[in-house]
C-alpha cells in the first residue's frame, strides 16, 4: 500500500507493529467485558475505552467515577498496548455535573477535603491523548471533563455548558481555565457568567469542538480519530501532547525551548528511524513505541 493511502488512518487493526493482542487495562472496571460499573471499560485496537454510565444519576461525576476514571486513565497510560483514549458518556447524558443534592448538603470544611479535587490532577496527567466523546448534555463538570481531553467530537444533540452561576457556585474543575484558553475571555464569561447552554454547532465555531457528527456516530467517529492518533508513533504522539499543553504553560520562549527538548527526545527514538526510512522506502511504518 501507498503511505499516501494511510493518511486517513486506513491502516488495518493492529497494523501498529509489534503490539501485543488487544486486552483489557484491569481494575477497577476494565477485567473482561464491560460490566455494569458505573464506569465502563473496553479496549478497542490501540484505543482504551471509558465510559461513564450512571443514568440513573444523568452521569453525574462522583468521587467514585472520577476515582474509576482516574485508574482507568493510568492503567492505560502505563500500558503499552493502548495509544490513545477515548472518554464517552450515554446518547443523552455525557455528564451533568456534580450532583446537585450533595452541592446543598455538602458543609464548607467537606469541600476542603472533598475527595473528586485528588482524581481530576490523575486524569489531567495522562501523557497518552485523550479523545472526549460527547452526546446530549456536558454541563459543569461534564463541560470541564470533555475541556480535560485532547480533542472533542460531539454529537449535534451534545450541549456544553458551565451552569455553576445559577446554582451560586462557579466551576471547580479547571472549567474557568481551560475555556478561557480555548475560546478566549470574553466568550468564556459569557459561558461562566450567564450559564447558558451552547450547542454542538456553536461550540465547533467557537473552536471547542473538533468534530460534529450525525447522533448515533458520535462514538464510532470519536474512535476512529483516536485509532488514526493510537497508530502514529506513541512516544511521539506522547511528546507531541506534551509540547501543545506547554503553550497553556509558559511563554512563547519558554514553550520554544521545551518543544526544541522534546523534540530532540523524538530524534532519539527508534520510531524516528522507521518513520523516515519508511517513508523513503514508499511503505507504511511499523512504529514500535520505542
Ligand atoms: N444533580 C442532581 N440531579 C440532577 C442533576 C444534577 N447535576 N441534573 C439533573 N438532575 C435530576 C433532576 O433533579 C431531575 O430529577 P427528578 O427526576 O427526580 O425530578 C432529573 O435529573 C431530570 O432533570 P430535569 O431537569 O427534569 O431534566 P431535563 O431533561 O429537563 O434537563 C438538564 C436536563 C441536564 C439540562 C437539567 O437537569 C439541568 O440543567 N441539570 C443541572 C445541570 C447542572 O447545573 N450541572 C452543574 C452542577 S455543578
Amino acid at each position: 500500500m501507498s503511505r499516501r493511502a494511510d493518511e486517513t488512518g486506513g491502516a488495518p487493526d493492529g497494523a501498529a507493529g509489534g503490539r501485543p493482542p488487544e486486552r483489557n487495562p484491569g481494575p477497577p472496571a476494565g477485567t473482561g467485558e464491560p460490566t455494569e460499573a458505573a464506569v465502563l471499560a473496553e479496549t478497542r485496537d490501540l484505543v482504551g475505552v471509558a465510559r461513564i454510565n450512571r443514568p440513573e444519576a444523568r452521569n453525574a461525576l462522583s468521587p467514585d467515577v472520577m476515582e474509576m476514571l482516574a485508574q482507568l486513565v493510568e492503567a492505560w497510560d502505563a500500558d503499552p498496548a493502548v495509544s490513545c483514549i477515548v472518554i464517552a458518556g450515554g446518547d443523552e447524558f455525557f455528564a451533568a455535573g456534580a450532583d446537585i443534592g450533595e452541592l446543598r448538603d455538602r458543609a464548607f470544611h467537606d469541600t476542603l477535603v472533598a475527595p473528586s479535587a485528588r482524581f481530576w490532577p490523575r486524569v489531567a496527567a495522562c501523557r497518552t491523548p485523550i479523545v472526549a466523546a460527547v452526546s446530549g448534555y456536558a454541563l459543569g463538570g461534564g463541560c470541564e471533563l470533555a475541556l480535560l481531553c485532547d480533542l472533542i467530537v460531539a454529537s449535534r444533540t451534545a450541549e456544553f455548558g458551565q451552569p455553576e452561576i445559577m446554582l451560586g457556585i462557579i466551576p471547580g474543575g479547571g472549567g474557568t481555565q481551560r475555556l478561557a484558553r480555548t475560546v478566549g475571555k470574553q466568550r468564556a464569561m459569557e459561558i461562566v457568567l450567564t450559564g447558558r447552554r451552547i450547542t454542538a454547532d456553536e461550540a465547533y465555531g467557537l473552536g471547542l469542538v473538533n468534530r460534529v457528527t450525525e447522533p448515533g456516530e458520535w462514538l464510532d467517529e470519536a474512535v476512529d480519530v483516536a485509532q488514526v492518533i493510537a497508530r502514529r508513533a506513541p512516544i511521539a504522539a506522547r511528546l507531541a501532547k506534551q509540547a501543545v499543553l506547554a503553550a497553556f504553560e509558559t511563554g512563547l520562549s519558554a514553550g520554544l525551548d521545551q518543544e526544541r527538548r522534546l523534540f530532540e527526545l523524538a530524534m532519539a527514538t527508534e520510531d524516528r528511524v522507521e518513520g523516515t526510512t519508511a517513508f523513503l522506502e514508499k511503505r507504511r511504518p511499523e512504529f514500535r513505541g520505542r
